[in-house]
């Protein structure tokens, strides 16, 4: 299929939002550059779906203003922007079949016969759904609809593509092969695509960008690597990666440098900073020892995970059960209540500032 045709990209500065008196989104900047892959992630709640409606003319913010391809957008109704969305929750027409559904804009649009068939049967066949072409809408699984919505999505070949959460209700082993599509989809199309999910991985599987929401404001926007090994915000750390996020305090400088915790000090990379900070743990940086030195630690709770065992342990004087991830290495895990001591390379530790 041919390259779809170049956007620009889009451009999103102030913008706020409030449902009756409720603020939701807080005065959001955000730049998705022409053909860039940017998701959304963040909680249930946190207005991902809101800025996403707000992007495809739905609603009206507030306050603030959206462009697209550098034009501005305010009171251009959704339909007569260069955009196309899916929704979190399939809307197919439940009175046509597959076919008809997804070639409903083509024919809008009047197309030729021949190239609503072409293009119909090639997003079909994107989304794995060749041979349900006669089939009732209504008829369908909940993985299903949402493959045909996507099909209907492409089928237009939006300048910009706007998803929401569009493999939530499939199973992992769909979820993983449709992610590869998606992949292979966008580059191929050349469009902008802004995906909403509250997924993490599959945050980094696909994007050229993430944007990490906590409640209505972006708190980190940047790709996946540097997300996951750089949080700038005990939030995104503890969101992308299921990090430990453990208050301690800092002292010393350079290879002096401590973080005091829970009655021991933890050698870490100086972090430039003295006084209380947030120490931040990836599960899996985490070593956990059955003898020698460390910080002390109780076994609280196992769970076998294929590849190895995640464990909660309970370290006096913090509130939280440490969170680690060890290769399963050896056959069995650590029984309940066993003493550990826990440790990680300075490396591994991230310090981040904290406020009193
Ligand atoms: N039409 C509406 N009227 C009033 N409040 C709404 C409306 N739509 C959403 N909200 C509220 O706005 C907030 C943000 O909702 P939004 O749907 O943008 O969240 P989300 O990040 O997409 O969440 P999820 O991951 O659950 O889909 C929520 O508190 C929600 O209850
Ligand atoms: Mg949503």
């Amino acid at each position: 299929m041919a390259a779809g045709k170049k956007s620009g990209g889009l451009k999103v500065s102030g913008v706020s939002h409030a449902y009756d008196k409720q603020m939701v989104l807080r005065d959001v900047d955000l730049e998705v550059g022409d053909g860039e892959f940017v998701t959304f992630l963040g909680p249930s709640g946190c207005g991902k779906t809101t800025l996403l409606r707000i992007i495809a003319g739905f609603i009206e913010p507030t306050k603030g203003t959206v462009e697209i391809g550098g034009q501005e957008m305010t009171g251009v109704s959704s339909h007569q922007r260069p955009v196309n969305m899916v929704f979190q929750r399939p809307t197919l027409f439940p009175h046509l079949d597959v076919f008809e559904n997804v070639a409903f804009g083509l024919r809008v649009d009047k197309l030729p016969k021949e190239e609503i068939n072409e293009r119909v049967g090639w997003a079909l066949d994107l989304v794995r759904m060749p041979g349900y072409e006669k089939r009732q809408a209504a008829e369908l699984s909940g993985g299903q609809m949402q493959r045909v919505a996507l099909a209907r999505a492409l089928v237009k070949r939006p300048s910009v593509l706007l998803l929401d959460e569009p493999l939530s209700a499939l199973d992992l082993k769909i979820r993983l092969e449709m992610e590869a599509e998606l992949r292979r989809v966008h580059r191929e199309t050349g469009a902008t695509w802004v995906y909403v999910t509250h997924d993490q991985r599959e945050a980094l599987a696909l994007s050229d960008r993430i944007a990490v929401f906590e409640r209505g404001r972006i708190d980190q926007l940047a790709d996946p690597m540097t997300i996951y090994r750089a949080p700038a915000t005990p939030f995104a750390a503890g969101f992308v990666g299921n990090a430990n996020v453990i208050a301690c305090e800092v002292k010393g400088k350079g290879k002096a440098c401590k973080a005091a915790l829970a009655g021991a000090d933890a050698a870490v990379a100086d972090p430039g900073l003295n006084g209380p900070a947030w120490l931040v743990l990836r599960p899996e940086s985490i070593q956990v020892e059955t003898s020698g030195k460390g910080v002390e630690a109780t076994v609280r709770d196992v769970a076998f995970r294929g590849t190895g065992f995640s464990y909660r342990l309970e370290v006096a004087g913090l509130e939280e059960l440490v969170k680690a991830e060890v290769a399963a290495a050896p056959e069995h895990p650590i029984e309940l209540g066993t003493k550990v001591w826990i440790g990680w390379s300075p490396d591994a530790a991230i310090v981040l500032p904290r406020e009193q």
